[in-house]
């Protein structure tokens, strides 16, 4: 399953992204966790140790390499370009693991809006295909705050996405911006995930205010989140109800998920 989590700036994308990797890992998952903000932290989220991050460079950076194995330099659109590159050798290059979550960063590579005929679409597409080629493999998209990055490409990468909001009128607003994207591209598999909720009430103030989308879950909000980050932590050990929260929702969107399939 290839899991996109996308919504508003500060919302807590990156921090549910680190929980449900995490999650799927330990239930023995191969989990390929990437990180598509240019200024990356999910490793840190995860809680990878320094010299692992040390040895991660971004897919930006692979600009030759795109060039050397799809024939076209990345940035072109139309032309002709290998559409199966070789990407074997890759991941070793790319990425790095730990606790069972394989993460890559993208750095400046823009996997959405460049649409889906160019070379380093290619490129990834073919890399993930060849990084998750079970069905239980899961990848987990950590996507750049906001809207722009959603086009037609996206749905190439994507079969679930997860829109985060917190109790703010904002976050639902960029929500309902993002639903009707997806839905332009023909994404339908669209939930809710509500953070930082404090209480019933600011869970119903999420539950009313959704713009269509059903709730998959709430994350509470806890301050141990952000002592978390600045002790270098995986919210996913430091905080359990954060964690707890996490794995309900893993179970609920593997049921949701298989209910659609047989809709279908
Ligand atoms: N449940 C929570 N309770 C308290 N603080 C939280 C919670 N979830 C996230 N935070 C804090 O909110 C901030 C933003 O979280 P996070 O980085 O996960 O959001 P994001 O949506 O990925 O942000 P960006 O748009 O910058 O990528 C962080 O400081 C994080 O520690
Ligand atoms: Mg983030």
């Amino acid at each position: 399953m290839k899991i996109a989590i996308s919504g508003k700036g500060g919302v807590g994308k990156t921090t549910l992204a680190a929980l449900l990797a995490q999650v799927y890992a330990d239930q023995g998952r191969d989990v390929l966790a990437v990180d598509a903000d240019p200024s990356p932290c999910l490793a840190g989220a995860l809680g990878f140790p320094d010299e692992l991050r040390e040895e991660l460079h971004p897919v930006s950076e692979m600009d030759e390499l795109i060039e050397e194995r799809t024939g076209a330099k990345p940035g072109t659109v139309g032309g002709f370009f290998t559409l199966n590159p070789r990407v074997d050798d890759i991941p070793d290059r790319f990425s790095v693991s730990h606790r069972g979550v394989r993460i890559l960063e993208m750095g400046a590579v823009d996997i959405g809006g460049s649409g889906c005929i160019c070379p380093e679409s290619a490129m990834l597409k073919t890399l993930f295909t060849h990084l998750l080629f079970r069905k239980d493999d899961i990848l987990i998209l950590d996507m750049y705050a906001g809207v722009e990055h959603l086009g037609r490409a996206t749905v190439d990468f994507v079969d679930v996405m997860l829109v985060v909001v917190e109790p703010t009128r904002r976050s639902l607003g960029t929500a309902a911006q993002i639903k009707k994207l997806a839905n332009d591209i023909g994404l339908t598999r669209l939930w809710l995930v509500g953070n930082k909720v404090r209480d019933e009430q600011e869970a119903r103030f999420l539950e009313d205010g959704t713009p269509g989308l059903p709730v998959l879950g709430y994350l509470p909000a806890d301050l141990a989140v952000q002592e978390a980050d600045r002790l270098g932590h995986a919210v996913y050990d430091y905080v359990p109800a954060l964690r707890e929260a996490a794995e309900t929702m893993a179970a609920k969107l593997a049921e949701e998920v298989v209910a659609i399939g047989e809709r279908n």
